[in-house]
Formats: structure tokens, sequence, C-alpha cells
């Protein structure tokens, strides 16, 4: 790994080579590399919520309270579900190296931070379906650019169709343009109620970086298309600009153009948003191993009325955690800052 001093958050932890897996290493030193696989799951903002524990039999993880959104999640719903993503992730790099990965929840743990624990045994049978995923881990991305106008393929569908039912979640793929429409309504609405309070401008604003930062968190200006120079003036931009009304138009036009739109829905336990987390990002992985891009377009979830419209318009019953939309397009090429490892591991 690079040095320290050379470490580009945006460059150096996507780095990572399977090559340098130290088969001869101690099991901790094994499960610390694939950690590197791990952070380099999506979460909210880009906040990086999570933390490690590193023990002789796997590791223990934690969510990392410090890095909240208070604002637009004021109960931590997308942190919890940000650190299920990680585990996806610990799941799929487990088993491309050669370990069964047994993960239990911990929700009522004595220390609230403590979400989940991973046993890692070497195995020779390991899920052949997550190894397959073990690319997509570096090249997937968060898309926020205009799609295609074109539906998925049917043979696409029905592999997709396959990663919709868990136990304490599932997911809802809308191909339905009646309904994309309806929903792509909830969108734009809970555009112009965000973006027109200065509290969320400003957490928004306090997560995004320009295009040169050096930190290893926030969203590097480029994910939203602010190019060069400009992107020093991201920031400010957001926090003193209402920019609601061209959000709302653009998102409005994605959501009802989607190949597909995907709601991922589930209780609000501690367990079910794990879940949801998990299943989220091996469907994004799939998607990405299929050539097909995604972006979120999360709105309804976060502003309370939009939310129960929208479980009804979906007929739910249970409540919708996230909302994407996925579709083909030039991917991004440009990948997210990452913080490194050591920053998100506990010692001793
Ligand atoms: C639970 C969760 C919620 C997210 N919500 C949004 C959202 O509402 N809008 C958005 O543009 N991106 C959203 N994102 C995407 C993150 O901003 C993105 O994952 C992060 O910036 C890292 O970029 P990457 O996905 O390209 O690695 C969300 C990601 C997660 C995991």
């Amino acid at each position: 790994m690079a040095s320290e001093k050379k470490y580009d958050p945006k460059i150096t932890p996507w780095q990572v080579a399977e090559q340098d897996f130290p088969k001869d290493g101690a099991s901790e030193e094994k499960f610390k590399f694939l950690l590197r696989y791990v952070i380099l799951a999506p979460s909210g903002h880009n906040t990086r919520t999570w933390k490690f524990k590193l023990q002789p039999e796997g590791m223990l993880i934690y969510a990392d309270y410090t890095r909240r959104l208070p604002v637009v999640n004021p109960d931590d719903r997308e942190l919890v579900i940000s650190t299920g993503a990680a585990i996806m992730n610990l799941r799929v790099a487990a088993a491309h190296f050669g370990y069964a990965c047994d993960v239990q929840y911990h929700p009522k743990a004595n220390t609230p931070e403590l979400l989940a624990s991973a046993r890692l045994s070497e195995s020779s049978q390991t899920d052949p379906e997550l190894k397959k995923l073990f690319p997509s881990i570096v090249q997937r991305r968060t898309n926020r650019i205009e799609y295609e106008v074109r539906s998925l393929a049917e043979g696409e569908l029905e592999r997709l169709q396959k990663l919709t039912t868990g136990q304490k979640a599932a997911i809802r793929i809308v191909t339905d343009k009646t309904i994309q429409t309806s929903i792509a309504e909830l969108i734009s609405q809970g555009d112009h109620i965000q973006m027109s309070d200065p509290a969320f401008r400003q957490e928004l604003a306090s997560w995004v970086r320009s295009n040169w930062t050096r930190r290893g968190d926030g969203i590097a200006a480029y994910g939203f298309g602010i190019p060069g120079i400009i992107s020093w003036m991201g920031p400010w931009f957001m926090r003193t600009f209402d920019l609601g009304k061209p959000q709302a138009k653009k998102d409005y036009q994605f959501a009802k153009e989607a190949a597909s739109l995907i709601i991922v829905h589930g209780k609000g336990t501690k367990e079910s948003l794990l879940e949801a987390g998990e299943m989220f990002e091996r469907f994004v992985l799939t998607a990405t191993s299929m050539g097909l891009q995604y972006a979120f377009l999360n709105q309804p979830m976060e502003v309370r009325n939009l939310r129960t419209r929208l479980q009804a318009i979906l007929g739910l019953a249970d409540w919708p955690q996230l909302l994407f939309r996925i579709g083909y397009a030039e991917p991004q090429k440009r990948a997210m800052p990452r913080r490194p490892l050591d920053a998100v591991l506990i010692e001793g």
C-alpha cells in the first residue's frame, strides 16, 4: 500500500490488488486485508459510518455515531443501512478469498455501537454467486448522470428479481410507468421541501468537497457533475442557494424515464435495516456486474408525509427504506474518497 504521505483518498484505496492478499500471514492480517474491500462500500453522504475490531476468529462491526446526519437522518436509519452494505462487501470478499462468513446481528448489544460480528473460517466451498460479485466491489459507483431511456432486457430483470426476497427486508422493482410517474412526483416534492430548508442545505454542504479534496470522506463535487475550479465553490453554492426547482425538474425526469425504480423496504428495526443494507449492496453489485448504473432518489424516504404516500402507492405493509433508479449510461469513472483503513480500525 502507498505510504500515508502519498495516500490519495480518491485513488489509493481503490487500487487494492488481490495478489497482495497475505496468504502466509496470521488470520488477523488476512481479515485486515478483507477490510480493504469492505471500506469500498457506499455510505450516505459518504460519511463512512463504521468501525471494525479484528478478532482471532473474525471481527466486530460497529457504527460510528460521530458521523451521523442529524438533519436528513435523525434516526440514523441510513447509517445502519450503510453498515449493512459494508457487511455485504465483507461476505463477497470473504467468499472470494476462501472464507465462510457467519454474520450475527447484535441489535440489543450493551454497547449500542456494536451492530454485528462476523466469524470467518477457511472453506473450499464458498458461495459461487457471491464470489462472482467480487470484481464489482471496485467497479461500483453511484452515478448521478442522465441515463438512456430504454427498458431493461428481460433476462436482466429476471436476474435482479432473484435478489428481492429477504427475511426481514425485501426489494420491489418498479417498471410500470404510471407508478414511476407517481413516485417521480413525490421525489420532486421532496426536492422542493429539502432544498428550501437551510439546515438540510447546511448539512449537505458540510459533506461536499472540492474535486481536489484530500479528505477521506464526503462527496467530491464531480459526483454531482460539478467540474474543475467551480467545485471549490460547490459547498458555498449548496449552502446558500435553494436549488430545489432545477433539482426537482431533473429528478422528476430521471425517475419517470428510468429503466426501473428500485425500492428496498422493511421494518425500522436494526436487524431489518442491516439486512436492507446487505440486500441493497448485493443488488447494486449484481447490477454493476451486468453493466447497469444506479443512483439514489431517496427524497421521499427523508420527508415523513412523502414516505407514507410512497408506502401507499406501493401498497407496502412495512416501510420504504431506500429508493434508487437503475439503467444504462456511461459509467462514472472517478471514485469517491475513502478514509485509510487504519482510521476505521479499533485497536486492542
Ligand atoms: C444508505 C445510503 C443512502 C444514500 N442516499 C443518497 C441520496 O439520497 N442521494 C444521493 O445522491 N446519494 C445517496 N447515497 C450515495 C452516497 O452519496 C455514495 O454512496 C457516496 O457518496 C460514495 O460514493 P460511491 O457510492 O460512488 O462509492 C446514499 C448511499 C447510501 C449507502
